[in-house]
């Protein structure tokens, strides 16, 4: 799966940035809320208005604090999928329970510098595991590609039936990238530069999504 991260298009006209990456399986949302992480971008006003304009699956990826209290607006609004981040709440349980009553799936994000081990055992309360490969914040940056070690620690769980969980990366995501991602054995990938910063995005999503396969058939 492909999620272009809106993050990297025009806020100006954010309908026809949607309709420009026709094909793509999630359209990725970045809510920051200038504590959680330094940047500021945008809210459920913004997101509301992005799912009357769309037909593509919302991926809302919350980089805020105290997402007990704002996430599950997401799940009522119609987003298919709300992801929060573990660092940001001491009972991620309690908050993908009030996400799934409000309609929606859950996710949980982590950090690269985040230990994946505390959150394995609460894992089988989310649908999404969103493994952040740069830190949050900011569209642009470097893929971190230690964080590849998460990744094939949950693919094997998931493999060997303990776990049902989609494994999601995001951050740094290209051409140059996602095949080691998807060997490691990613199911969506985020992109938001190599997407809307390609002369053709819908272009980029499929052969993105090409280059995944070829590295998925490596595992
Ligand atoms: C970063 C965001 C990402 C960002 C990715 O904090 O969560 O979704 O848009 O952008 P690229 O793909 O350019 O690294
Ligand atoms: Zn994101």
């Amino acid at each position: 799966m492909i999620a272009p991260s809106i993050l990297s298009a025009d806020f100006a006209k954010l309908g026809s940035e949607a309709d420009a990456v026709k094909g793509a399986d999630w359209l990725h949302v970045d809510v920051m809320d200038g504590h959680f992480v330094p940047n500021l971008t945008l809210g459920l006003p913004v997101v509301q208005s992005l799912l009357k304009a769309t037909d593509i699956p919302i991926d809302c990826h919350l980089m805020i604090e105290d997402p007990a209290r704002w996430a599950p607006g997401y799940a009522e609004a119609g987003a298919h999928n709300v992801t929060f981040h573990a660092e940001a709440t001491d009972d991620p349980i309690a908050v993908a329970k009030d996400i799934h009553a409000a309609g929606a799936k859950a996710g949980l994000s982590i950090k690269p510098g985040t230990d994946l081990d505390p959150y394995l055992e609460i894992l089988k309360s989310f649908d999404t595991l969103l493994v952040m490969s740069v830190e949050p914040g900011f569209g642009g940056q470097s893929f971190i590609a230690g964080v590849l070690d998460k990744v094939r620690r949950v693919r094997s769980l998931v493999d060997s039936g303990e776990l049902r969980i989609l494994v999601e990366i995001d951050g740094g995501i290209n051409a140059d990238t996602i095949e080691q991602a998807a060997e490691a054995g990613v199911d969506c990938f985020v992109a938001g530069s190599a997407v809307y910063g390609a002369a053709d995005p819908a272009e980029a999503v499929k052969s993105l999504r090409a280059q995944a396969l070829s590295g998925r058939a490596l595992q």
